[in-house]
Formats: C-alpha cells, structure tokens, sequence
C-alpha cells in the first residue's frame, strides 16, 4: 500500500491560546521493532479511549516514514477509509475504544536530520523530542497524551547485540536466521517525546546504587567498547546526582535499571528518555589525557541534568511545548544547584552568568526575542533556546530567593503531591510555589509571558547620614511587546564599609538583612531604598549574587569599584566589579579616549595587588585577573565596533604583562609542578595558571613558555590553555605544533573537535580562510553536529574579531554553511542562524554585507527550521 501524499505545505504557526486537550487518551502502546539494515518495520498497536468530540482519529505522521498497514480492531482498513496528508493520518471513523494497529517502514541510515530512528557509529538510536517520534509511527505526538510502553526489538544478534528501551527488561531470546529479540516494559506513563530504542554493538560499564528506600539501582553506561575506559566519570556523577536528588528534594529513582548510551552523532547534548537517557559523547567521555577541568564539569552537569528531569520533566511532564520551561528551566536550576554542591558555589555562579549574558542576553535583546514561556511558534526544535532553558533557571531561581529555600522545598513537594503523572503548565508550578509560601507571586508571573532583559539604573543619594539608593527598571520593546510593565525581582545588595568589612544599616521600605546581604524587592518603575546612618566612604555592592537577570548601570567610579574588587564579600559581585573595572576603561579606549596601554593608577595598582593575594581562592582570583572577553565588551556598545575592542584589549593585557612580568612569572612558576588532580583546589590552580599563561604569552620569551606549557602537560585543561595561544600567535612553530597536536589525537574524535575550535577562535587576520581550509580537511564532517559546530560556532559564536570582518566574508560563511547544512539536518542549521540576527547594533556597511547574507540563505533555505529564524532576523 503506497497512499498518495498531499504536498508539502508551509508549516502553520501553532499558538498557545488555541491548546485544546487530546481528543483521545492512550492506554498502552505495544511496539514491534523488526530492524535490518536497510529498513525498519515497525508495528505500533495502540489502545485508544475517546475523551471528546465524535468521528474522525487525526495522528501526527512525518514524509519519511512508508505506512505499510492499517487495522482498526484487527480489521484492515481501506484506502477510502482514511486519508494520508503531509503531517496527518487522518482515520474517517473509529469507535469510542477500540485498538489501532500501524505498520510504518523506515529507512534510519538514510536520515541525516538525527531525529527519529537513526543510525550513529553503526548502532540504531532514537531521538524524539520534541515530535521525531511521529517519524516512527503515526501517533498523536503531544506530551500530553501519557501511555504505558511495551517494546520489543528484533536485530542480527552478531551486529546488534544489545537491545535497549525505556524502563525495566523484559523477556530476551534467539530467533531464527541469527536474530534475537529483547522486550522492555515501561510501567510509567508517558508522552511520545520520551521513548527510546538503542540496538547496536557497544561496550557497557556497570555499577549500582542503594537507594534511599533500600531498592538497588542497576545502572549501566553504554559506549562504544574503546571508549569505556573514559566513562568513569559519568558513572560517578551519576551517581552523585541520585543521592544528591535525595538529600535535596526526597527525590528517589522509580524504576529497577537507569541506562545511559553515548553516541557520537547528537543534535543537542542529552535526552532524557524514561530509563534510558541518550547522550552526546562529549558529555559522557571525560579522561584526564582527553577531557579539559570544564568538560568534565558539563559531563557532571548534563548527567545531572538528565537524572533531575526524571522527576521534573518525566513524572511531571508539559500539557504543551509552550510549557517547555517547565521542565527545562527548573531541570537546569536543579542542575546548577547540584554543580554547585559538588564544585565552588562562587565559581559556578560566575560561570552560570557568563554564559547567560554570553546566549541569553543577545537573544533576548534581538530579532529572535521571546518570553521563558512563548505564545506561537511554527517549528518548536527552534525554542530550545537559552531564554527557555538559562533565563527559565534564573526565574525559578529569583522564586527561590524571593519565597526562601525552606518555601521552595515546601513548595517542589506540593508541585509533586498535586501533579505526579500528569502533563501541567508553568502556572500549576507558580501556584504551588504560592501556595506554600503565602507569597503573592501575581506580578513575578511576568517573567514568564514578557520578552526582553530589564535594565535597572542604581543611583546614590546622601541625605542627611543616610545613604538612598534609587532603582529605576524598564524594558526594550521587544518583537510583539512594544509595550512592558514593571516586573517583581529580588535584588540583594550590601554595604562595604571603608576598612573593608561588611555593614548593616536599618533599611526603610521594602528591604530586609539576610545572611549574604539586603534583599531589597524591586517592583515599581523607580523605588527608593534609605539605609540609615550609613559613614562616608561606604560603597554599595550591587545585584549580589546576581539575583535579577537584568543589565545594571550604577554611578560607582573606578575607584570604587576596585576597592570592591579588594573587599566585597560577594564572590560575584566581587568579579562584577573587576569586569566593570576593567570593562569602563577599555570601552572608554575603544571610543577613543585614552590609550590602553595607559590605565589608571587604581586599576594598575589593583592589579598589582591581585597578583600577589594568596587569601582568595584561586579559581576567583583566575577570574579577578582575566579581562572581559571581547563579545562581553561589545555586549557594552551601542554600536558594536569588534576591531577597536580586539586592539584595546590587547593592548591592556599586554600591559599588564610587561608592567608585571616577574610578579607573573614568579606566581606561574609557583603553581607549576603540580601532579594532576581533579579536586576543586586542582583545578583552581589549574584555572589561575593558565589564566596567568596568556599573559605570559605576551612577552618576549612567549614562544618557548607556551610551547613548552604544552608539551609537559600531563592533562587536556592544560594543553588547550597552550593550543588556544599558539592557535592564535604568529610563533614560527604554530603551524608545526598544530599539525603535531593533530597527529597525536587524531582517533579521539572529541580532541580532534578542540582541534578545529581553536583554530575556528583563533584571531589572526586569515581566520575566515583558515576556516575555509579546515571545512576541506578530510577529518571535517559536515554531517556530524559535534565537529561542524566545533568549527562554525567556534568561528561565529566566539571569534568576534574576525567573525565580523569588515568586507563580510564571515557572514558569507556562515550563511553558505547554513544553506549546506539545511539540507541534511534542518535542527542543526537552525542553531546556527542567530548571529546572523545581530546586525542592528553594527556599523552601517557591516550591517549591509549581514543583511545580504541573510537574504542570499533565504533564498536558499528549505526547511521551516531555518526559515523562522532567518525571516525573523531579518524583520
Ligand atoms: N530535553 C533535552 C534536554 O534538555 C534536550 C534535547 C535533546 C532536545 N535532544 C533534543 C531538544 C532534540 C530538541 C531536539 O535535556
Ligand atoms: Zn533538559
């Protein structure tokens, strides 16, 4: 049977005020997976109960599946008794209960899009979230619909040893010709969105965990056999995770098996499926010879990530992907909150809020800006974005604040009690938040439906001995929300007094001294805060903690902010104003007043002192003395001049190197020698070392110092703090120590992926050719998300410099490698689009050259993925 298909038709626009619930609920989904290598055959037999409505079954359904039969309570249907379209299998007439039986054929090799059933490194894997699983079978694919699984897989037992699915093992055995079969049952409900079927050849690591109740845990982590000596880590996070997630939030595991695959062909970096989390390999593998100290911080967070979701997320899943949040923002607050436990809380904070600013912000301040919780969407792979997910962690994260830790576990225990096994919304978590702290969380409900990064001015005023802070918020319009109301956030602030120690002033309004500073509640247009009898010369730590995830302006001089570099007790407000230190003065040079290589005395002289602090920890004091990057300061401009920030920046670390060269020397030298471990102290010296490195490589014996850092480093953190230099220097041996490197750790596809980052980062004039070079490379796989992204969003993401190069050569690039990659998984190009949406903030002819890339991929593009995201970048 072969029904004729409608054509492909644009994709329409879905909105959140048209939800509407499933017509029918799904009890039990019985899944016969014959697989071969050419094709798969699947049967779906289904028990479908009507909830409303009357007559005709719609499913969900994708173009590259062939339907092979229908039966509707064992009789065949047909073909006028249903009609096939692009997207749907409609069924004309179906009783109120009945069982539905679906034969689809599939052909995963030949699908390059990583969504649905696929092929990777020769095993067959699954990816459904958010709708692949409707190119497997038809079905209705919404996380709304919740059903019981029961799958078995039939494979060559020699080709595809092992057979995964979704929670606990069932029968396995020996079938004629060479096959075998393994059934699994999942006995918790659950949407289409989290199934998963892995049948391949690969090594397993296994161990176990007690849980809190008693029950023993198989836990399992497949990879491919040569890789299992890199899984160690992964396992031990894991583990970590399950008693963490107990001690946290009463949170035990529910099945008898937690199974991990790590694959090398991945559009994102984790899913979460019921009892079978899929992951990227790179971040399950983690070596100390392979993995730098932030891989293996990702590897423990991700895993964690993937654990916390099978409470948020699995047990309690979304009504709709405009809920998405829901389980990303809180998963991803739970994962920050675990890595902080299990790290440096101050450091992760830091880390957390770079990245914020270095994804979110733009995001939220250009072309593609929508709310944690958006209204319409035409493709949803296009709204796993870092607003949905970072922005989402930050606004559970201000609830936190604002109703108090004991409030918010009172509060998750209530979400669970009223919403375990059901698919809810944003607004059913608020309201247990309310509900169990009594905290009127009307106006903070804002953050979920409006756009945009608040900008908060904070000025002083004396009055009397007192001291007024005056905080004034507004919102940029944002595409759809020309107009923003005021938005409910807690700001934590404090007081340093001038011999260095923290003080406590009586505060009027809405203001109140807690453990790490005053939180003051932010809720009108501007709002004044009197602290009394505050002496002269008390400096304001601003946005502790960073509390809102806002931009700040303040009237704190240089001076000031470097005593706060000195003393703030706040690790991040601590960093915050080294990087507003720092930042004023080289933006002041790139506008043209002053040189960098002429900073003023307190910042010369903080610096100074910095270098000698033995008191401070030493992955803060890394981050005290790093200048902030380039796309940080350019964050900073109104009209973003890329080549004038590279030349000031450079221009004051080299400064600070040949004004502090022995101070450098002498504390690199200090932590040098080191034996490799991966305790936080480790690292930290680690992190400080190399930071002191890249000043080093400003100084005349650079070449022989940083190739030589590479060469006796004992661990990957430390080769790449070398390789990032040399990638971007001018030594006569770059070249050669590239092409060494490359030599060395050509079988380790995730080194090889540093391999090309550096080179896609690395700032020297040639770069846009260079990555041209690198795109012929026979080890550059444009299929492979990992190693493309390795070198394109290496080169548009972070090498702002050259990125935009003024005759737009890099916009060209990027684009041309859009429209390529388009065609072979629309997912993956899409992500690549967003740089190409920044072209507002540009100087004119530079904003020209973006747009005219943009309109040369229009006219290319072929998936509605790609096409939102650059129709909304060009509007
Ligand atoms: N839910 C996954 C997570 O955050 C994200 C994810 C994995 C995903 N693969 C995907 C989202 C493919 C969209 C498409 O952990
Ligand atoms: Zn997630």
């Amino acid at each position: 049977m072969d029904a004729s298909r409608a054509a492909v038709a644009p994709k329409q626009e879905i909105r959140l005020a048209d939800y509407q619930p499933p017509a029918f609920s799904i009890d039990t989904v019985d899944l016969n997976f014959d697989l071969h290598d050419e094709s798969a055959i699947v049967t779906a037999t289904s028990r479908l109960t009507r909830q409303h409505g009357t007559g005709t079954l719609i499913l969900d359904g994708g173009p590259y599946m062939t339907l092979k039969s229908i039966a509707v309570d064992g009789k065949p249907l047909g073909g006028n008794e249903y009609t096939l379209g692009a997207e749907t299998l409609t069924i004309h007439a179906v009783p109120d209960r009945f069982t539905l039986e679906i034969v689809t054929e599939l052909s995963p090799k030949e699908n390059t899009r990583l969504e649905g059933l696929y092929f990777s490194g020769g095993n067959f894997c699954t990816q459904c979230e958010a709708e692949g699983f409707r190119h497997i079978t038809y079905y209705p694919d919404r996380p709304d619909v919740l059903a019981r699984y029961t799958v078995r897989i039939q494979a060559d037992k020699a080709r595809y040893p092992t057979l995964l699915s979704n929670g606990n093992p069932g029968e396995t055995g020996d079938l004629p010709d060479g096959r075998h079969f393994a059934e699994w049952h999942d006995p918790h409900p659950k949407p289409s969105y989290l199934f998963a079927m892995v049948a391949g050849k690969l090594g397993r690591l296994s161990d176990s965990f007690t849980t809190c109740s008693g029950r023993e845990i198989a836990l399992n982590i497949f990879a491919a056999e040569g890789d299992l000596g890199k899984c160690d880590y992964a396992m031990a996070s894991l583990k970590r995770s399950m008693a963490w997630d107990e001690d946290t939030f009463g949170l035990e595991y529910d099945l008898d098996v937690y199974n991990i695959v790590a694959v090398s062909d991945f559009n994102m970096g984790a899913m979460e499926n019921k009892g079978l989390n899929i992951f990227n390999t790179k971040y399950v593998l983690a070596s100390k010879e392979t993995a730098t100290d932030a891989d293996f911080d990702h590897v423990e967070g991700v895993i964690g990530h993937e654990y916390f979701h099978n409470w948020t997320g699995n047990r309690v899943t979304c009504r709709d992907w405009f809920q998405l949040s829901l389980k990303e923002g809180l998963t991803v607050f739970r994962d920050q909150e675990f890595s902080s436990d299990m790290t440096s809380r101050a450091v992760k904070r830091l880390d957390d809020v770079r990245a914020l600013r270095m994804m979110q912000f733009p995001e939220d301040g250009g072309p593609l800006a929508h709310p944690v919780r958006p209204e319409r969407y035409i493709e949803i792979n296009n709204f796993y974005t870092a607003t949905v997910y970072n922005k989402g962690a930050e606004v559970i994260r201000m609830m936190h604040r604002l109703i108090g830790p004991d409030a918010f576990r009172h509060g998750m225990d209530l979400y669970f009690q009223r919403h375990d096994g059901q698919a809810v919304t944003c607004e059913d978590f608020t309201c247990a938040m309310e509900d169990a702290s009594g905290v009127d969380l009307k106006q903070f409900r804002l953050w979920y439906s409006q756009a945009g990064t608040p900008a908060l001015v904070i000025t002083r005023e004396r009055e009397g001995g007192d001291l007024i802070l005056h905080v004034e918020q507004s919102c940029a319009p944002t595409p759809g929300q020309p107009e923003k109301k005021n938005l409910h956030m807690p700001l934590l602030v404090g007081l340093v007094a001038k011999d260095g120690s923290e003080l406590r002033a009586d505060v009027s309004g809405t203001g109140e001294w807690t453990d790490d500073g005053c939180l003051l509640q932010v809720i009108d247009a501007r709002q004044s805060y009197r602290f009394k009898n505050v002496p002269e010369g008390t400096v304001p730590s601003l946005l502790r903690g960073f509390t809102a995830p806002v931009t700040m302006r303040h009237d704190l001089t240089s001076e000031e902010l470097a005593f706060l570099v000195q003393h703030d007790g706040d690790a991040f407000a601590r960093w915050e104003a080294a990087q507003y230190m720092y930042g004023d003065f080289l933006l002041a040079c790139a506008r043209g007043a002053g040189k960098a290589e002429a900073p003023p005395h307190e910042i010369a002289e903080t610096f100074k002192s910095l270098l000698s602090d033995t008191e401070v920890d030493e992955a803060l004091l890394a981050e005290l003395l790093a200048l902030p990057s380039e796309i940080s300061l350019g964050q900073r401009m109104d009209v973003l001049l890329p080549d004038e920030i590279h030349r000031v920046r450079e221009g004051l670390a080299s400064h600070f190197a040949h004004e502090n060269a022995d101070a450098v020397r002498a504390r690199y030298a200090e932590l040098s020698g080191a034996s490799y471990d991966l305790d936080q102290t480790s690292k930290a010296r680690r992190r400080l070392r190399n930071v002191l490195l890249k000043y080093l490589a400003y100084l005349p014996d650079a070449e022989a110092l940083v190739c030589g850092h590479l060469e006796q480093a004992d661990n990957m953190t430390d080769r790449m703090a070398a390789l990032v230099i040399i990638a971007a220097s001018d030594f006569p041996a770059r070249d050669e120590m590239l092409a060494a490197f490359y030599n060395t750790w050509q079988r380790d596809d995730l080194v090889v992926d540093k391999w090309f980052a550096v080179q896609g980062q690395s700032s020297r004039p040639d770069a846009v050719e260079a990555v041209q070079q690198l795109m012929q490379h026979p080890a550059f796989k444009v299929a492979n998300p990992n190693r493309l992204r390795s070198l394109i969003s290496s080169f548009a993401m972070l090498n702002q410099v050259r990125f935009h190069t003024v005759d737009g050569a890099g916009y060209r690039l990027l684009a041309d490698t859009i429209a390529h990659v388009d065609k072979i998984n629309p997912q993956t190009a899409a992500r690549l689009v967003a740089p190409l949406g920044r072209w507002r903030r540009l100087p004119e002819a530079r904003q020209a050259l973006m747009k005219a890339a943009l309109e040369g991929l229009l006219a290319q593009v072929e998936s509605a993925d790609v096409r939102e995201l650059v129709e909304k970048s060009l509007s």
